[in-house]
């Protein structure tokens, strides 16, 4: 059996809503599949090599047939995972293998499992490899579409996205440096996070491009005053701000995926994302 999950961008609150704060999310037409097929041994093959159940080379893998496993006993499995979402730079490539591997292994083994299972399954091996986690990305590779949080309110999202990768980085290192910065200026982190709490809102309803892009220029600013950007992103946006364009950060910053609105023009590097109803399917 093939399953196939999507990928997500984060459009507008992240870090902030690790405080509590909104934060709106689209699951993006890039998808990652997991094909599985019943076998006396287990075999993961993928970008990142070939291997049996190796914790260290596939952790969301490996880590989602050791929680499949508890719902039901298999002697092996072979696994092949294929996907289009590019790994480790925000875009959601971590929860879209898990839920498709959790989604592929409960469909060739019968597990019983519906999608609510599923996304329970998902959030927790994402917990099990990261620790403490917002169980966003499991939610939006499971249920597809365009959603606030924490409240999980689906929000219109008629729009398409450039979106130019940066390189890889590590999230938990960058939320570190965030709550390094929170703790010597609270006062004054507290009020960033509440901004970017009322862009979220705002978005959440909002219709017009402009103002979309507008909140996109202050939510950019906002996170660059918290620390997450870098000159290779502040360059980038300058660059992009010439030729009358806006772009932000979408994930954890320091690297990573920044974005904008897609009117017709797609800049040098970029590639065109847009949201995506489907969440996780079975593919045959
Ligand atoms: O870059 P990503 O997809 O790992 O997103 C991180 C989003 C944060 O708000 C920075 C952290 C979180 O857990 O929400």
């Amino acid at each position: 059996m093939i399953a196939s999950a999507p990928g997500k961008i984060i459009l507008f609150g992240e870090h902030a809503v690790v405080y509590g704060r909104h934060a709106v999310v689209s699951a993006i037409n890039l998808r990652c599949r997991v094909k599985v097929k019943k076998s006396a041994i287990f075999k993961i093959k993928s970008v990142l090599g070939e291997t049996g159940l190796d914790f260290d080379r596939h952790p969301y893998v490996v880590q989602a047939v050791r929680r499949f496993m508890e719902v039901k006993n298999i002697p092996g499995a072979e696994i092949e995972i294929e996907s289009d979402i590019p790994v480790g730079s925000g875009l959601g490539s971590s929860g879209a293998v898990t839920v498709a591997t959790v989604a592929a292994l409960n469909a060739e083994f019968d597990g019983g499992m519906d999608k609510e299972d599923i996304f329970r399954m998902a959030r927790q091996v994402e917990i099990d490899v990261q620790g403490r986690a917002s169980g966003i990305d499991p939610f939006i590779s499971t249920f597809g579409d365009s959603w606030l949080f924490p409240e999980r309110k689906k929000v219109l999202m008629p729009f398409k996205f450039f979106v130019i990768n940066l390189g890889s980085r590590s999230t938990a290192e960058m939320v570190r440096r965030v709550a390094e910065l929170r703790e010597k200026h609270p006062e004054v982190i507290e009020r960033i996070f509440d901004s970017i709490d009322a862009i979220s809102l705002e978005a959440a309803e909002i219709t017009s491009e402009d103002r979309l892009e507008e909140l996109i220029a202050i939510n950019q600013s906002l996170l660059r005053a918290i620390g997450v950007s870098n000159p290779e992103i502040d360059r980038t946006i300058a660059e992009l701000e010439r030729k009358g364009l806006r772009a932000k950060i979408t994930g954890a910053g320091g690297g990573g995926c920044i974005f904008g609105l897609y009117r017709g023009e797609k800049p040098e590097g970029s590639f065109v994302v847009e949201p995506e109803k489907e969440g996780v399917r079975i593919e045959e």
